[in-house]
């Protein structure tokens, strides 16, 4: 398989799409496929255990990139494009957790604490079944993720359908992305 790397397809905004283990995500295609056809490109970023979790193979031949779960190592070029957008779906109580406390220690942690300082709209599909939805750490991670600007979908708890294309209504549309100028490494994300 040919998978592409660092430069998004020209005009197309690069959407984040950050893949948590829960059972949900066996269904990510369905995500991919409906950000592309609203015209975003997109690679995912998954959480080092969501990668037993669906079919990896088939995610990265409908991106065109590999997926990415572990860190570059220094000096290696970004993989991704900086995102335009981020979305998060399935979102696990704990990702979420960790996330609203400032934790960075998986990739999909890092990238999502920094997209908060990089201003990009954010989105997030959480599927939490309700005995674990009720612990008071968790309302109190939704609380202060809110208040960041994090866009919610409805809470997923035992027995909804997983509501793919709403994660995507919660950002803006996908516009053309415009020619930026050229900035040094310092303004980088170092994700
Ligand atoms: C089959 C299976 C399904 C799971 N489904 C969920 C789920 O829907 N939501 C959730 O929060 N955790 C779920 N878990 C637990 C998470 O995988 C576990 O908390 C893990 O630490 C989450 O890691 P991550 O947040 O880094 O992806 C599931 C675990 C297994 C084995």
């Amino acid at each position: 398989m040919t998978v592409q790397t660092e430069q998004p397809q020209p005009g197309k905004p690069f959407l984040y799409v950050v893949v948590c283990a829960a059972g949900a995500a066996a269904d990510v295609g369905e995500l991919i496929t409906a950000a592309q056809e609203r015209g975003w490109e997109t690679g995912v970023i998954a959480t080092p255990l969501a990668m037993e979790f669906f079919d990896t193979a088939a995610v990265e031949a409908r991106t065109g990139r590999p997926i990415r779960s572990a860190w570059r190592r220094p000096g290696d070029p970004r993989p991704f494009p900086a995102p335009d957008a981020v979305a998060v779906a399935p979102a696990t109580f704990n990702t979420l957790n960790k996330w609203a406390a400032g934790i960075a220690d998986t990739l999909a942690l890092g990238t999502l604490c920094e997209a908060y300082g990089l201003g990009v709209p954010i989105a997030v599909l959480p599927c939490v079944a309700d005995a674990l939805a009720a612990h008071p750490a968790y309302r109190a991670s939704l609380v202060r993720l809110r208040e960041m600007g994090v866009r919610f979908g409805d809470p997923y708890g035992d027995g909804a359908e997983f509501a793919w294309e709403r994660v995507l209504d919660l950002l803006p549309p996908a516009v053309a992305a415009q020619p930026q100028p050229t900035v040094g490494p310092a303004s980088m994300p170092p994700v």
